[in-house]
């Protein structure tokens, strides 16, 4: 779908990486925007949420109970990436796994966003998407990505209490997860040509997601697919510890 000269859709890009642009998540991130930018006009923005002053939420509950959505915090950073969030088209978070979540600043950031959820009054969402809340004012046709990395191969088990969390925070069919095993071995010590065709795939599934707002499950498993097979990826995991152990660079 083209979109008119006119009106350039809002990417919002968060990078919850502590290790900012050098970030192997990152990595992949962009030849997924990279891929939307094909199909369209956009304007990108990329945010280092670690960069930013973000103080934790207080849990006052003020955002719910007395000032309509509104943090009472609002001398950090904060408010002006809420505005953005708002403003953009997609949202896009970026972020490793870490301990089967996401990193701490990540979760920081998120609590701090419970003043766009409507209120928990006694029983879940009535949705049969397995939401908890309803979003407090949602912007037509927005849609999110949460794509993450990680070191394990076990990808379908390691990521599933980050999608529990997605799948009572929005519902699941209300945000676009993809998750990315073995990630640094595959950017470190992968061929080019392997490298090259995971990250075309990347691009091809961020086409699809500005197309139609998410992926189909065939492209989300295969951008999800650990890209060792378990043998080649155990022996690549032993001779990484063991040269760590000989003074090897460090994650
Ligand atoms: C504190 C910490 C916790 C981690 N926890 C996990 C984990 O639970 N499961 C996993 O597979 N990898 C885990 N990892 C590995 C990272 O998820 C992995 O290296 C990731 O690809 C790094 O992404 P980045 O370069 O974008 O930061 C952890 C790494 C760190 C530093």
């Amino acid at each position: 779908m083209q979109m008119p000269e006119n009106n350039p859709r809002k990417i919002l890009v968060i990078n919850g990486s502590p290790k900012r642009e050098s970030s192997f998540t990152l990595n992949v991130t962009k030849a997924f925007v990279g891929g939307m930018e094909l199909e369209g006009q956009c304007v990108t923005e990329y945010i280092n949420i670690p960069d930013l002053d973000i103080r934790p939420c207080r849990g006052c509950l003020s955002c719910w109970a007395r000032t309509a959505g509104e943090c009472v915090i609002k001398d950090d950073q904060m408010p002006m990436l809420k505005e953005k969030i708002e403003n953009a088209d997609f949202v896009i978070e970026s972020y490793p796994l870490y301990f089967f979540g996401m990193p701490g600043i990540v979760k920081i950031f998120t609590d701090r966003l419970l003043g766009m959820l409507a209120t928990y009054n006694g029983k879940m969402a009535d949705a049969d998407d397995g939401a908890a809340h309803r979003l407090r004012n949602p912007k037509e046709g927005q849609r999110l990505a949460v794509i993450s990395s990680c070191g394990f191969s076990e990808g379908s088990d390691v990521f599933e209490p980050l999608k529990a969390q997605y799948d009572l925070i929005l519902g699941k069919n209300n945000y676009t997860m993809i998750c990315c095993p073995q990630l640094k071995a595959l950017i470190e010590a992968g061929s080019e040509q392997r490298v090259a065709a995971y990250m075309k795939k990347m691009e091809n599934a961020g086409r699809m997601f500005m197309r139609q707002g998410f992926l189909d499950s065939e492209t989300a498993a295969e951008v999800s697919k650990p890209p060792f097979l378990p043998k080649a990826y155990r022996a690549l995991v032993e001779k990484f510890w063991q040269d760590q152990e000989t003074g090897g660079k460090n994650n």
